[in-house]
């Protein structure tokens, strides 16, 4: 099983740019609070999410074609390379997320896009934000214009979710990490 250790060393052997790196960690906290939810162990899922962009930086053009071999090769298990590639499903990839920790990186990876861009914008940041706020700004098609909308809905299909649902959890994880996140707000 990858360990979030494993993880950081291996995305930060391959991600430098701040933003990038911020977004794992986004994605990483989500995963934590998906993982709780259905009763899987936070540390993995959170394994999974900090890696799940690992070639992005490099091949922002061939993303998730340079994943597979080299995560092999330094022992992360198929079962998480699996996971990682199924996040690409439809644009990357034809891997189709099956389990429910592929479900949710697929999902909360655009999701999160949107949370953080609420958060940024507030004067308490994530702090004192609710899923309601997350939900009407979902509807603004102009907001956070490149977080895919459609794939968000699709994941939480898949998931068997509400958008509500999986936005409260996201918010869950990421709160207490407001500070490392960048989202403690423009008063922060
Ligand atoms: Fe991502």
């Amino acid at each position: 099983m990858l360990t979030l250790e494993q993880a950081a060393a291996l995305n930060g052997s391959m991600v430098t740019q701040e933003n990038l790196l911020l977004h794992a960690k986004n994605v990483s906290y989500a995963m934590g609070a998906l993982a709780r939810h259905f009763g899987e162990d936070p540390e993995h899922w959170q394994a999974v999410g900090l890696l799940h962009d690992y070639d992005y930086e490099k091949y922002p053009e061939e993303h998730l074609q340079h994943t597979k071999e080299p995560l092999l090769a330094a022992g992360v298990p198929e079962e998480d390379v699996r996971a990682i590639l199924s996040h690409g499903w439809g644009h990357c990839t034809d891997v189709k997320p099956e389990t429910n920790m592929e479900k949710s990186l697929y999902t909360v990876d655009e999701l999160t896009g949107i949370i953080q861009a609420c958060a940024r914008m507030r004067p308490q940041g994530i702090r004192d934000l609710e899923a309601k706020s997350v939900l009407k700004k979902f509807k603004d098609k102009k907001f956070a214009a490149k977080c895919d909308r459609e794939l968000i809905l699709r994941g939480c299909e898949l998931l068997g979710l509400e958008l509500r649902e999986v936005t409260e959890l996201c918010l869950e994880g990421m709160r207490p990490h407001a500070e490392e996140l960048g989202l403690l707000g423009t008063e922060g």
